[in-house]
């Protein structure tokens, strides 16, 4: 079988083309960031007008790459939610036209389920049932995964997302957007104790998150520097504490979901899960006690079609008839994982 995915979600436009016999056959993204920089964060109306631009040329590139003809398609998978919904429209209208137009039927996926389950497209995927933090820009949750749509959430943020968190933090210290590789970047010139800055929640007994006081105690330390001060020592100084209490907060939380629940499997997804210091210290843990730790690959971690297509044809396996020839491009902007029912 093979399916074309379509995500369209935020500030990247991708496209790829899944065989489930041969696996990816071709993806092909376009990162609106450089747009969106000079705005300091993403500007949901240029985003939408940009995947637009962007998406026909992504979808050509993948048939040219793949050798596949569009007739060859059995579904299209593209991302209903969650995400902006102007965004969300384009990825959806492009999918039912497609459809139509060559009589194939669409599948919606969620956007998190593409990241939930994008470690599985690596060389050495993990078997369910697995504990999975997912960690992007809006979200920070921990689940545990009995297989595809099968998901119980056990914990989340009850404020800003941990990608959020980096990106906020990085603004307040001038490095530009997205602040979390910018930030992880200069993290590694800090001075590990130089500041300490607060683990939130670190101790609480359950495996939820807060990650705001975290960026208002980055803010206070900046503000009590005076922010013509700051010298670059002191930027890394900062951004060492910052990525020194985030990562140690993952990493409890992730043990803690692991013990609770006695899995030994732990699969990473979402953008942050590309950050190094998270990487090292969660195999660290790990290793100590026999888990083992699943990535997805690079370029995976952050948004990308290949994970749409392939969520969508995990689906397709399981249940053939999911996607159908309904074109009426319904977007979910706010879509709990949670409510996913399995295949
Ligand atoms: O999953 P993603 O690409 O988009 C969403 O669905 O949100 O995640 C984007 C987030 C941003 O907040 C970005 O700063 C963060 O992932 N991110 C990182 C790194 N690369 C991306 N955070 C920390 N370290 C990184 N290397
Ligand atoms: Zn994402």
């Amino acid at each position: 079988m093979l399916v074309l995915g379509i995500e369209s979600s935020c500030d990247e436009t991708g496209l790829a083309l899944y065989d489930t016999q041969q696996g990816l056959r071709a993806h092909a993204l376009y990162s609106q960031v450089k747009m969106h920089e000079e705005y300091g964060g993403v500007v949901p109306e240029l985003a939408s007008r940009d995947h637009i631009r962007r998406a026909i040329p992504l979808l050509e590139q993948v048939f040219a790459e793949s050798g596949a003809r569009r007739e060859d398609i059995d579904a299209i998978a593209y991302t209903q939610g969650p995400g902006l919904a102007g965004a969300l429209l384009v990825g959806s209208s492009i999918a039912c036209g497609l459809g139509l137009a060559l009589d194939k039927p669409v599948l919606g996926v969620h956007h998190l389920e593409g990241h939930l389950l994008s470690p599985l497209l690596a060389s050495d995927p993990p078997a369910f049932p697995f504990i999975a933090l997912l960690v992007s820009g809006g979200h920070t949750q921990l689940m545990r995964v009995d297989g595809v749509g099968r998901y119980t959430m056990l914990g989340e943020t009850l404020d800003d997302a941990a990608g959020e968190a980096f990106d906020k933090s990085a603004k307040l210290l001038g490095l530009g957007y997205p602040g979390g590789p910018a930030i992880s970047r200069l993290a590694e010139f800090g001075d590990p104790d130089a500041y300490k800055l607060p683990r939130p929640m670190l101790h609480s007994k359950n495996l939820d998150f807060s990650f705001s006081g975290l960026k208002t105690a980055v803010l206070t330390v900046v503000k009590n520097h005076g922010d013509a001060n700051l010298c670059e020592q002191d930027k890394a100084n900062i951004a060492r504490g910052f990525v020194d209490a985030i990562v140690d907060v993952l990493t409890a939380k992730c043990m803690n979901a692991l013990k609770e629940t006695g899995l030994k499997r732990l699969v990473i997804a979402g953008g942050v899960g590309a950050n190094r210091q998270l990487r090292e210290s969660l195999n660290a843990a790990a290793a100590k006690r026999r888990y083992k730790v699943y990535y997805p690959e690079l370029e995976f971690c952050t948004d990308n079609g290949a994970m749409i297509a392939f969520a969508g044809a995990m689906r397709l396996q399981i249940d053939p008839t999911a996607a159908k020839k309904d074109y009426a491009f319904n977007v979910r902007p706010r879509w709990p994982l949670d409510s996913l029912a399995a295949p």
